[in-house]
């Protein structure tokens, strides 16, 4: 009510009314050109062109050039664009003994929050953040050094040997290969899952303002270079409630274990214990349509790699939920997460990568929004208020005399 909305100023020179809003629901924190959500509709566009466009059409390197410079490129801007990145995805000799300091069983994402972090030691030209020569510079180092801070991650909890970046090969093809290349020959990866992993990068490479965007704008409008603002993001990330939802549909679906037993689990969900992992968005109230383009996909994906009997549960899962009246009056659908964790274990990434793909996916998003805020001149550093419910004024108590 008013009286709650004014606790903070009560003054005659009170300036009105202060908005209470816990998780911004209400809120918006910027104006953005770079993507465009309506959740009822079930509508994503990156600067317009809608999702399901881009994922057939686009690669995740020009969906990231779109993003970032508003613009889709022409064949010259995006060898160019290509060729810089692919020369950025070396890391610093240095990393690799920072890197080698995190115990064996260290979870990819923290050792990923703390190698971005640490790439702006490497880089002092980063602070210049109203330069847009340095801008353009740090964006291309952290897109290019991404996957190979990713990959190595992943070996280092495996203690196999680093692979270096084949810059021969395309964005996701080196990732891949930084992944799982097990000899001294060239490497290259099946087509098929490599196109797969480059659509799921684009489907996940922005999402306006959500818990990990937030950071990053958040702690970059205090000036920081972006390296720091990305690490924030990656933090925000390795969050369960963000970044962990597609683990948590793998171990629903193993929990569930066979399709004569969804039922029950569904009976359970209505009943209150637990939800329906997968299921549920906060801005969509229709389909997540990025989850009828990873549907596809993960039938494309399974072809080559085999059937996991999870998928036939999600698909029965999927279809009863479709038709039960406790998800249709409540607006729940598959999201993103709903069938993504499960092309994921497909290609051979375990769980804990999951949220470390996301990352590598939501770099450019992460980078164009920053870019945006930088150059925001309505933007201020994020400084919320509160409505204080502590004690008043009181006198400092000497321990001997407290009771
Ligand atoms: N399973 C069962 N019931 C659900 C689910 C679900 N997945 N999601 C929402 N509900 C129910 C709630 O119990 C509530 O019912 P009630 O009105 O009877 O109390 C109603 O639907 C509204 O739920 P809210 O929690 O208010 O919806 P909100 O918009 O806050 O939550 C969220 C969205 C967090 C995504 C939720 O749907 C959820 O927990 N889903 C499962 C987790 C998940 O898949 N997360 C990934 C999101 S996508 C991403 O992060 C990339």
């Amino acid at each position: 009510n008013t009286m709650d909305l004014r606790q903070i100023k009560i003054s005659d020179e009170d300036f009105g009314v202060l908005g209470y809003d816990p998780g911004f629901l209400n809120t918006a924190s910027c104006k953005s050109r770079i993507t465009y959500i309506d959740g009822d509709k079930g509508i994503l566009r990156y600067r317009g062109y809608p999702i399901e466009q881009l994922a057939e059409k686009s690669s995740f390197l020009e969906t990231g050039y779109l993003l970032i410079k508003g613009e889709l490129p022409d064949k010259e801007r995006l060898a160019e664009w290509t060729y810089n990145i692919r020369n950025h995805t070396m890391t610093h000799s240095n990393i690799i003994k920072f890197m080698d300091g995190f115990r064996y069983d260290a979870h990819p994402m923290g050792i990923l929050v703390g190698t971005v972090g640490a790439l702006s030691t490497f880089y002092s030209d980063a602070k210049d953040i109203n330069s847009e020569e340095s801008r353009k510079l740090q964006v291309r180092r952290l897109i290019g050094k991404i996957p190979t801070l990713a990959a190595m991650s992943f070996r280092h909890s495996l203690g196999f040997p680093y692979v270096l970046p084949d810059n021969e090969l395309s964005y996701t093809a080196n990732f891949l290969s930084m992944m799982f290349k097990m000899t001294e020959h060239h490497y290259e990866p099946n087509p098929i899952l490599e196109h797969a992993l480059d659509v799921l990068f684009i489907l996940h490479a922005d999402h306006e303002q959500n818990c990990s965007t937030n950071a990053v704008r958040a702690v970059g409008s205090s000036g920081v270079d972006p390296y720091t603002a990305i690490a924030a993001g990656c933090a925000a990330l390795y969050g369960p409630l963000h970044g962990g939802a597609n683990e948590a549909v793998i171990h629903m679906l193993l929990k569930i274990g066979s399709i004569d037993k969804i039922p029950d689990f569904i009976k359970s969900v209505k009943e209150g214990e637990g939800r329906l992992m997968g299921f549920g968005h906060r801005v969509y109230k229709n389909y997540d349509p990025r989850a009828k383009i990873i549907k596809d996909i993960a039938f494309q994906v399974f072809e080559e790699t085999g059937r996991s009997p999870l998928l036939d549960i999600a698909l029965e899962l999927e279809r009863i939920a479709l038709e039960d009246e406790y998800f249709i009056n409540r607006k729940l659908y598959p999201n993103v997460d709903f069938y993504s964790g499960l092309i994921y274990q497909a290609m051979g990434f375990p769980l804990d990568m999951f949220p470390v793909l996301f990352a590598i996916g939501r770099i450019p998003g992460w980078l164009a929004q920053w870019t945006e805020h930088v150059k925001d001149s309505e933007q201020k550093i994020a400084r919320p208020r509160q409505i204080y419910l502590g004690e008043a004024e009181r006198n400092f108590v000497p321990i001997d005399l407290r009771p």
